[in-house]
């Protein structure tokens, strides 16, 4: 379960278990709650040990003491929910309106992956009927939806403001190629993640920065016969592909398809299930003796090999997901 040196406090951690309860849901066989329920107590540790949390509370909550909650009723699982909640909640920095990412000296940080991770607070806000929640929230989407996401639909991985007034000051390079670069995964995080803030808020302004998103994302995919660069915006060789962000992004596309006319669903529809077909082709393993799916998988552009073109949890988390919802069986998670 832990990512190396990090242990139970890393931000992958979430995703096995929300395979578990996304099969659970879809065939009510047993067997996958009762392995969730075992895995979801391990999360206890970090709550407790709180200092090693950050931002990404949302992805290890969600997928397991929350869909645990929304799936049974538990309310030993509501309780972790609401605890996780709160404390992504008091990680707001109210100058510069934005959740700060990670911890240390990155105080003014912001990240883009942070949009996934917000939908905790919009299920804090209707499990207590507290509003405070929606606020953050919202106040987080429109700092991101203002800095993060670019006129032509890219994104940015990394803003810095000044924490103390609330300054823009940089775009400082993360997991893509540089500062200034298009990292696919992360413009997958927002493409989902502002679909999500419309689902939970009905803000058209959202619906319309995911629409624009997945317009850039669907214009470079074309590019590429359907498989993700890990960076849209890198130089031309070494070509080095992200599976993950395909899978992220297909999920967030037939989401923005429920929410659009009829004529307008085909596009993230196909779409979706152009990018789910050609990752499938290229990259699914299907030996039922080895872990694992989906590879193709890349952890950052400047990883070494051992982190590029790698099955990686959160691949095969979206890979299933996206089959779900293409098969109508899907939970919805966030
Ligand atoms: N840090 C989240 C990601 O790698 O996408």
């Amino acid at each position: 379960m832990g990512g190396e040196g990090n242990g139970i406090y890393w931000w992958t951690n979430g995703f096995w278990v929300g395979v578990l309860w996304q099969l659970y849901h879809a065939t009510n066989q047993e067997s996958y709650r009762a392995t969730a329920e075992v895995l979801e107590k391990r999360f206890d540790t970090a709550l407790e040990g709180f200092l090693g949390l950050h931002h990404d509370v949302g992805f290890m909550w969600l997928h397991t003491a929350i869909a645990n909650y929304r799936l049974t009723g538990n309310e030993t699982s509501k309780r972790r929910g609401l605890h996780a909640a709160t404390i992504l909640a008091g990680r707001y920095n109210p100058n510069g309106q934005f959740l700060r990412a990670w911890n240390h000296d990155r105080i003014g940080w912001m990240i883009v992956d942070s949009m996934m991770n917000i939908p905790i607070l919009y299920w804090a806000a209707a499990e207590l009927g507290d509003p405070r929640f929606t606020t953050i929230a919202k106040a987080h989407a429109d700092t991101c939806m203002n800095t993060i996401v670019r006129t032509d639909g890219s994104c940015n991985h990394i803003i810095s403001f000044d924490p103390a007034t609330g300054e823009y000051l940089d775009n400082p390079g993360g997991q893509g190629y540089a500062s200034g670069s298009a990292w696919s995964r992360g413009n997958a995080w927002a493409l989902y993640g502002f679909a999500l803030s419309y689902l939970h808020t009905k803000d058209e302004n959202y619906l319309n920065t995911a629409k624009k998103i997945a317009h850039y994302f669907i214009a470079n995919l074309a590019q590429t016969d359907w498989i993700p660069l890990a960076d849209f915006r890198s130089p031309k060789e070494p070509i080095i592909q992200d599976s993950t962000a395909g899978m992220i992004a297909a999920c967030g596309m037939l989401e923005i398809a429920k929410h659009v006319p009829e004529h307008e669903k085909d596009l993230y529809r196909t779409s979706a299930i152009n990018v789910i077909t050609a990752c499938e082709k290229a990259f699914a393993n299907w030996n039922v003796d080895e872990d694992s799916i989906m590879s193709g998988g890349t952890e950052a552009y400047h990883s070494g090999d051992k982190a590029r073109h790698v099955p990686i949890i959160y691949g095969d988390y979206f890979f299933v997901e996206a089959v779900l919802r293409l098969l109508d069986k899907d939970f919805l998670i966030w």
